[in-house]
């Protein structure tokens, strides 16, 4: 199975697909995380793309495609759920590409629907653990030792694009260059819209649902 996870900044694409990976059976492919542990370690894609992370801006799409395309390539597993990828109409386009070329194509885009205000509410209570990328919120998803994380025992950090100004534009970036893929995806009917501003464990429900039927 396939699958794109889409959402504003915040709007639980991680936490919903690092879920539905483990239930599915699926690769759980987080552009964001791969593109934070790049940066983390210095290497030449990391060195590229660190400005336009801190700024909350997107990193070029070249840089993006050629990262996706050295991960899926020759891979056998049962599929993959791609979270905040494609954040373009090229980046869409460049997928759609990869996957025809090798005889498939994606099952379903499942779109989060959250507003501003539950946003920045949000990211102002992100806090994850650096080893593992789990997620968690003050005081929404709380760990169960404060402070740590519940898998490796690690302590929790904020994430730096997560000051309010950051998030102000990667909002406002969400709005300009990825909401267009809702109606890209819609085209080609395979988009499900999504509650998300309901508790964690029902969005996890219904989406487990939709999957079902996709
Ligand atoms: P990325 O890491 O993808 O960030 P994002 O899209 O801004 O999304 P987030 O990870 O902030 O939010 P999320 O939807 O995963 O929510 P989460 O589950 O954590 O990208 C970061 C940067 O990398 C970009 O700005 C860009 O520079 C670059 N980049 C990445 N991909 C790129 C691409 N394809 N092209 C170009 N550039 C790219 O949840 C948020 C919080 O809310 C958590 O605290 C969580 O516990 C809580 N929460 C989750 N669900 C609920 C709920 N239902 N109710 C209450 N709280 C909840
Ligand atoms: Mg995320």
């Amino acid at each position: 199975m396939l699958l794109v996870m889409l959402g504003p900044p915040g709007s639980g694409k991680g936490t919903q697909a690092s879920r539905l990976a483990e239930k599915l059976d699926l690769h759980h492919l987080s552009t964001g995380d791969m593109l934070r542990s790049a940066v983390k370690n210095e290497t030449e894609l990391g060195k590229k793309a660190k400005e336009y992370m801190e700024k909350g801006d997107l990193v070029p799409d070249s840089l993006i495609l050629d990262m996706i395309r050295e991960t899926i390539k020759n891979d056998q597993g049962s599929g993959f759920i791609f979270d905040g990828f494609p954040r373009t109409i090229p980046q869409a386009e460049g997928l759609d590409k990869m996957l025809q070329s090798e005889g498939e194509e994606l099952d379903g885009a499942l779109n989060l629907d959250v507003s501003d205000q539950e946003v920045i509410k949000r990211l102002s209570g992100r806090y994850f653990c650096p080893q593992c990328q789990r997620t968690y919120n003050y005081p929404s998803n709380l760990p169960e030792q404060e402070g740590f994380c519940d898998e490796c025992g690690v302590e929790l950090q904020k994430r730096k694009d997560d000051t309010e100004e950051v998030v102000k534009n990667r909002l406002e970036v969400y709005k300009k260059q990825t909401q267009p893929l809702i109606d890209y995806y819609k085209d080609k009917s395979i988009l499900v819209n999504v509650d998300g501003e309901r508790d964690i464990g029902v969005i996890f429900n219904d989406l487990v649902t939709i999957t079902q039927s996709l």
